[in-house]
């Protein structure tokens, strides 16, 4: 590797350490994250995709920080000893006053090495925790905010690890520690305010105040520099979150986010510019065949129609040929993710659909998980239930006719209001009632037995992803859909659809649609939304393979390899100079910036 050298020039009036060089093969890097071997959301696709490439530059010498859980180290980490005796020195001593610390190899490409803390077997600090944060910060956590006190203890961890380890290190210092988001922020101010010899970036994929604001349906992007923020914290009860966040954004050396908007955002929300932009990437693998993709959709789209068959079992009156798969995916949020305006673009549809005697049929997945009680077995039932019903109809109308014949040998036309019994009619009620809504509400995997794939063979099984976002600081789903070669519907709101805008002449020829939610009424954007998704529906077969082999052409655009140093051009402040941020997102090639 370049033989780098660590420059820190003051910024913000931090400390300062003069030129010294310091090659790239000294230095450790962290990343701290919830999410480290974790899914959650997005944040774990940024680090488990990022990870091939952060260890190809960093090999031995990059570690993952995470919480510990025990299914998820059984089925994703290979435990090991470290290698790097400072670290297992650092280790030993938490273990030996009481805090579980496990090491291995995440079971990911590049499979980097992870420290993960069980907040559990620290969880009896955490008074004495709150109370040093409280001395350091002046922030109180409320005892019945669970998340924020697993913050607290995971950032105490964190910061007693990075002190055990600088402290066997007496000359230079030598770490950088990279965290995600407020729930690892508490390591990052904990670190400065013991003054560890830490370099230290916070990257903030959202803002909480963004969130919760937008999903209050408030006109947000309007009136970003109009809100009393510590008023809007205060009233939705998340005053104390809100001040771990800011206080990270703040104490950091270097501050990140992952697009343009949320960077205005961050300005509006938490008061401080973000010192880079980095969008997140993907790591991107070619197929040999180049028209593999095209193979697999193919594949997948018959599992999905199987599913379809066995779902409408016996009332399958469309035809299956003729028919288009739609999805959205994402937690359930659902005005931020746009499932709201999704679903009144969908009415619409249906009407334009009816009146032009389209013979496309559309089929829409929701996947989104939400709170339920077995659902599983119920909708297996519902599948079984499902059949059930048709064969009940078979014998009513068998007792029917047998009822008809005996009338009619007595001469008779029976009373048709009597001929059915109240069972028959209470079958035919279920049987109407269980056609109407169909809820599984869950996120896709491999091993359910209601529909067996996984999200990747999903979405490659779909026609069209559809994500009319209202509040995305980035939005993975589109993004993956495209390397994919799937098209997909995105707005002018998320960080994807805004980069996709600014470096993509016409991106709805490359199967990017992008609704403008900025600039145009909820209703004006919808009748948008919906002419793109009435306009996907008139092409043909052959157009649509077409546009899949023009949307997959994308895909590089999209790779960490070439993301990791998109942010050079981006970020106007630090573009021309020597010193650019040395983050493990590879933008920072030669020095730091601190
Ligand atoms: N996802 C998944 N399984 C699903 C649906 C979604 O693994 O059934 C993943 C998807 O691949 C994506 C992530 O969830 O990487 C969602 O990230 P995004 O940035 O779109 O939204 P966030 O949830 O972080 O707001
Ligand atoms: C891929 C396959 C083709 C198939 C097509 C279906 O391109 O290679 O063999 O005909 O998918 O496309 P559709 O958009 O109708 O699912
Ligand atoms: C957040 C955002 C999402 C983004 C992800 C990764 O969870 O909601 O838009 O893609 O982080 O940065």
């Amino acid at each position: 590797p370049l033989a780098r050298s660590l420059s820190m020039t003051s910024l913000n009036g931090l400390p300062q350490w003069e030129d010294e060089d310091l090659p790239v093969e000294d230095l450790l890097l962290f990343e701290v994250s919830w999410e480290v071997t974790n899914k959650v959301g997005g944040i774990y696709t940024v680090i488990q995709t990022k990870a091939k490439i952060t260890a190809d530059e960093w090999g031995e010498n990059y570690f993952l920080i995470g919480p510990y859980f025990e299914h998820n180290v059984k089925t994703q980490v290979e435990v090991c000893e470290p290698p790097n005796p400072a670290i297992k020195k650092a280790m030993d001593t938490m273990k030996s006053q009481g805090c579980q610390v496990f090491f291995g190899r995440w079971l990911i490409e590049g499979s980097p090495y992870v420290l993960l803390f069980d907040i559990g077997s620290a969880a009896w600090n955490l008074d004495r925790w709150k109370g040093e944060f409280w001395d350091a910060t002046n922030i109180g956590i409320p005892f019945h905010d669970r998340e924020a006190n697993d913050a607290v203890i995971f950032g105490s961890v964190t910061a007693w690890f990075l002190k055990e380890l600088s402290c066997q290190f007496d000359d230079k210092p030598n770490i950088v520690a990279h965290f995600h988001e407020w729930q690892a922020g508490v390591g990052l101010i904990l670190s400065r305010s013991q003054k560890l010899p830490v370099a230290t970036i916070f990257t903030t994929h959202a803002t909480l105040l963004g969130r919760y604001l937008c999903a209050a349906n408030i006109d947000f992007y309007n009136n970003l520099d109009q809100f009393d923020i510590d008023k809007e914290a205060g009233e939705r009860q998340i005053y104390h979150r809100y001040c771990m966040e800011r206080a990270s954004v703040h104490c950091a050396h270097v501050f990140t986010t992952v697009s343009q908007i949320t960077a205005i955002e961050a300005e509006h929300m938490l008061k401080r510019n973000p010192d880079v932009v980095t969008p997140n990437g993907l790591n991107i693998k070619k197929f040999s065949a180049m028209h593999e993709f095209q193979n697999l959709h193919s594949m997948y789209k018959a599992r999905i129609q199987e599913f379809i068959r066995g779902h409408f079992y016996g009332h399958l009156d469309f035809s299956l040929e003729n028919t288009l798969f739609f999805f959205i995916a994402g937690r359930y949020e659902f005005s931020n993710k746009g499932a709201d305006m999704f679903l009144e673009a969908l009415s619409r549809l249906n009407f334009l659909l009816r009146v032009h005697k389209s013979d496309v049929t559309v089929v829409v997945f929701f996947i989104m998980p939400a709170k339920t009680n077995n659902f599983n077995v119920e909708t297996l039932k519902g599948q079984a239930v499902r059949k059930q019903l048709w064969d009940t109809a078979q014998s009513v109308k068998e007792k029917f006719g047998k009822k008809l014949y005996n009338a009619l040998l007595k001469g008779e036309i029976p009373d048709l209001s009597k001929i059915l019994d109240r069972d028959d009619i209470t079958i035919m009620k279920r049987a109407i009632f269980s056609t109407q809504v169909i809820v599984h509400p869950e996120f896709l995997s491999s091993t359910s037995p209601l529909l067996p794939l996984d999200y990747e063979e999903f979405v490659r099984g779909c026609h069209l992803g559809v994500f009319p976002s209202y509040y995305e600081p980035w939005g993975y789903t589109p993004a993956e859909c495209t390397v994919m070669g799937i098209p997909s519907v995105t707005t002018n709101l998320s960080g994807f659809g805004c980069f996709m805008q600014e470096h993509v002449a016409d991106p709805a020829a490359y199967g990017i649609y992008i609704v403008d939610r900025r600039f145009r009424s909820p209703d004006e954007s919808c009748n948008q939304l919906t002419q793109f998704l009435y306009g996907f529906c008139q092409q043909s077969r052959r157009q649509r393979i077409i546009q899949r082999n023009r949307t997959e052409r994308l895909s590089d655009l999209l790779d960490w390899r070439y993301l990791g140093r998109v942010c050079e051009t981006i970020n106007r402040g630090i573009k021309n100079s020597r010193h650019t941020v040395f983050s493990i997102m590879l933008q920072c090639k030669e020095t730091f910036l601190f």
